[in-house]
C-alpha cells in the first residue's frame, strides 16, 4: 500500500515558489530518504504532510485517501509524526511528562491515571528497545536519549509513519549508529520512515528508496540499490563533488604563536570541573582541531574563547597580550572571529533581516556604520557579496533569517565571520546542517583563509572533518587534552581511544 502519496504539491511563500509540484509516492514498511541542496524545499515539505503549512496547490494522500491537514493534530490522527531537527521538549520535565503532554488521557476527566500510563510509556520502551528511563530529567539525559523520546512520543500517539528531518545532524558518530539500529528495528515491527539528511553513507546504509529534490522539483526517485553516494552527489549539487577536501597547506613549525591558552579551568554550577587545567597553543597558519565526543567540555571551552565564561584559573594571550577573561566584544575587536556552536541561539537573530545579521557583531565597524548611523547601502553590498559568494540560497533578499533554511542559515555565520577578516577564528560545528557542495565549499574558504597566515581552532563532532583540515589536533575527554596528534600519520583507532580517555601506553599494559 502507498503510505504516502502526493500529487503535484506546490507551496510558495509570495512570489517564491519553495516546492514546484512535487509527485512522490512513500510505500508501506519502507524507509524513504530525502535529499537535497540547502534551501531545496525538504523541511517545506515535510511541513506540508505534518500539516504545518498549508499547500498551495496539489492533493495529499495518506493510506490512499485524500486528506486536508491544517494542523499537527489532524497529522497525528492520520498516523503521521514527525521529530524536527530542533527538539521541542522541556527540559525541566521528565521523560514520561514530556512523553504524555498535549495527550493526557484522564480518567474520570480530571486527573491522569499516572499508573498506567507509566506502564504504556514502559512497555513502548521495551518494544522498541530503547534505552530510557521515564523518571528521567529531559535535562540530564544526552542528546541521543532526547531524540529517542521524541521519537517515543510519537510512538505512543500511535503513528505509523514517522518523519524525521536531519535526525543525525546532532549526534554523536556512536549515537548515529544507535539511532540507524533503533529505526531499522521500527521498520521491522511495521513502521513507515520518511528520513532528511545530508549524510549520503545514511542513505546508502539505511533506506531502501531516496527522493533528491532540487529547486523545490523532484529530480530523482530510485531505489537506493540502484545508485551509490557519488551519483546521488552529482545528481543533487548538478557537478562532481570532492568529498573530502584535505589540507595540503605547510605550516612553519617556527611560525609565531598567536593565541596561547596557559592552564585553564572552569567548572559547572554544580562545581564539577569541565575544562581542566587545560593548555594550548595556535601558530599563525595553522589550523588546530580539538577533537573529542561532545559532551567533554568543548562547549566550555569555547565560552572561555570567546568571552562568554570565565576561566578561574590561568592565562590566556593573543599576540603576546594578556586577553583572559574580557568581553566578547573586546575578543572579537582584538581581531578573533567564532562561529558558534548553536547557530539560532548565539549566532543570529531570526527576526531581523539577512543585512542585519551579516553585519551583527561588526555593526560598529567603519565600513558600515559612519557616525553612529548604520550605512544601509554598504551593508546591503556586504550582504549581497555574501550571499554570492558563500553560495547562499534566498527567497527573498529583504526577508528575514527565519525565512531561510536551516543550512542557508549556518551559510549567513559562516559568511559573516570569514569577510570580517579576523586573524584567528574559533569555528565550532562549522558544516552542521549543511549540504555537501557546501561542505565542500566552506573547507575551501577554511583552509584558505589559515593560508593566508591566520589562524582556526576547529572544533567539530565530524571527527573526519577534523581529521581532513587540521594541521595538528588535540583531543580532549573529561575537561583534560588526553593527547595531542598528527592528523596526517595517525588512525582513528588511537583518536578512538584518546577520545574514550585512554592513552596508548595505558593500553599496552
Ligand atoms: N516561511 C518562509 N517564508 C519565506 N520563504 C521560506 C519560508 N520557509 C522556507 N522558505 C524558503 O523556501 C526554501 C526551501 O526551504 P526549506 O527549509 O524547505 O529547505 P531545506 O531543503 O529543508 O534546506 P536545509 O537543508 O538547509 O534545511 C528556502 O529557499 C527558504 O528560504
Ligand atoms: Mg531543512
Amino acid at each position: 500500500m502507498n503510505m504516502i502519496q502526493t500529487i503535484d504539491l506546490t507551496k510558495r511563500f509570495g512570489d517564491f515558489t519553495a516546492n514546484d509540484h512535487i509527485s512522490l509516492v512513500v510505500k508501506e514498511q519502507e524507509i524513504k530518504c530525502i535529499v537535497g541542496e540547502n534551501g531545496a524545499g525538504k523541511s517545506t515539505l515535510m511541513n506540508m504532510l505534518y500539516g504545518l503549512l498549508e499547500p498551495t496547490e496539489g492533493k495529499i494522500l495518506i493510506r490512499e485517501k485524500e486528506v486536508n491537514l491544517k494542523s499537527p493534530t489532524d497529522a497525528i490522527a492520520n498516523g503521521i509524526g514527525m521529530v524536527h531537527q530542533h527538539f521541542m521538549l522541556v527540559p525541566s520535565l521528565t521523560v514520561f511528562e514530556n512523553i504524555l503532554l498535549g495527550a493526557e488521557i484522564k480518567k474520570h476527566k480530571c486527573l491522569i491515571d499516572e499508573k498506567t500510563e507509566i506502564a504504556k510509556v514502559q512497555e513502548l520502551i521495551a518494544q522498541y528497545h530503547f534505552e530510557l528511563n521515564p523518571m528521567d530529567k529531559i535535562e540530564d539525559i544526552s542528546v541521543g536519549s532526547r531524540q529517542r523520546v521524541e521519537i517515543l512520543k510519537m510512538l505512543y500517539r500511535n503513528v505509523d509513519i514517522l518523519i524525521l528531518d536531519e535526525p543525525t545532524a546532532v549526534l554523536t558518530p556512536q549515537e548515529v549508529d544507535e539511532l540507524m539500529v533503533s529505526l531499522k528495528n521500527l521498520k521491522k515491527q511495521g513502521k513507515t520512515i520518511v528520513v532528511i539528511t545530508h549524510k549520503l553513507r545514511e542513505v546508502m546504509e539505511l533506506s531502501d528508496s531516496v527522493t533528491v529534490i532540487k529547486h523545490g522539483k523532484v529530480i530523482g526517485n530510485m531505489e537506493t540499490k540502484d545508485t551509490n553516494e557519488q551519483e546521488l552527489a552529482q545528481m543533487m549539487v548538478g557537478r562532481n563533488v570532492i568529498l573530502t577536501v584535505s589540507n595540503n597547506n605547510m605550516v612553519d613549525e617556527q611560525a609565531e604563536i598567536i593565541y596561547k591558552a596557559d592552564h585553564i579551568s572552569t567548572a559547572n554550577i554544580f562545581g564539577k570541573k569541565v575544562v581542566d587545567n587545560m593548555s594550548f597553543c595556535v601558530r599563525k597558519g595553522e589550523i588546530l582541531g580539538i577533537a573529542g565526543v561532545e559532551g567533554n567540555g568543548q562547549s566550555e571551552l569555547v565560552k572561555i574563547m570567546s568571552g562568554l565564561m570565565e576561566t578561574t584559573e590561568g592565562t590566556i594571550s593573543f599576540h603576546g597580550e594578556n586577553i583572559t577573561n574580557i568581553w566578547p566584544k573586546e575578543i572579537r575587536n582584538k581581531g578573533i572571529g567564532i562561529i558558534p556552536e548553536d547557530r539560532y541561539a548565539q549566532g543570529l537573530c531570526k527576526e531581523m533581516s539577512l543585512g542585519d545579521n551579516i553585519i551583527a557583531g561588526y555593526h560598529s565597524r567603519k565600513d558600515v556604520c559612519r557616525r553612529g548611523i548604520l550605512q544601509r547601502k554598504a551593508i546591503n553590498s556586504k550582504r549581497d557579496k555574501g550571499i554570492k559568494d558563500f553560495d547562499i540560497r534566498v527567497g527573498d533578499m529583504n526577508g528575514t533569517v527565519a525565512a531561510l533554511s536551516g543550512g542557508n542559515a549556518q551559510k549567513i555565520i559562516v559568511s559573516r565571520e570569514l569577510t570580517a577578516n579576523p586573524d584567528m577564528l574559533i569555528a565550532c560545528q562549522p558544516t552542521r546542517g549543511v549540504d555537501i557542495g557546501s561542505i565542500e565549499a566552506i573547507h575551501k574558504h577554511l583552509l584558505e583563509y589559515a593560508k593566508k597566515g591566520n589562524a582556526v581552532v576547529l572544533i567539530s563532532s565530524e571527527l573526519s572533518e577534523i581529521m581532513s583540515l587540521s594541521d595538528r589536533v588535540i583531543v580532549m575527554c573529561k575537561g583534560k587534552i588526553t593527547g595531542e596528534i598528527e592528523p596526517r600519520d595517525t588512525n582513528m583507532m588511537k583518536v578512538g581511544l584518546l577520545m574514550a580517555g585512554i592513552h596508548e601506553e595505558e593500553k599496552n599494559e
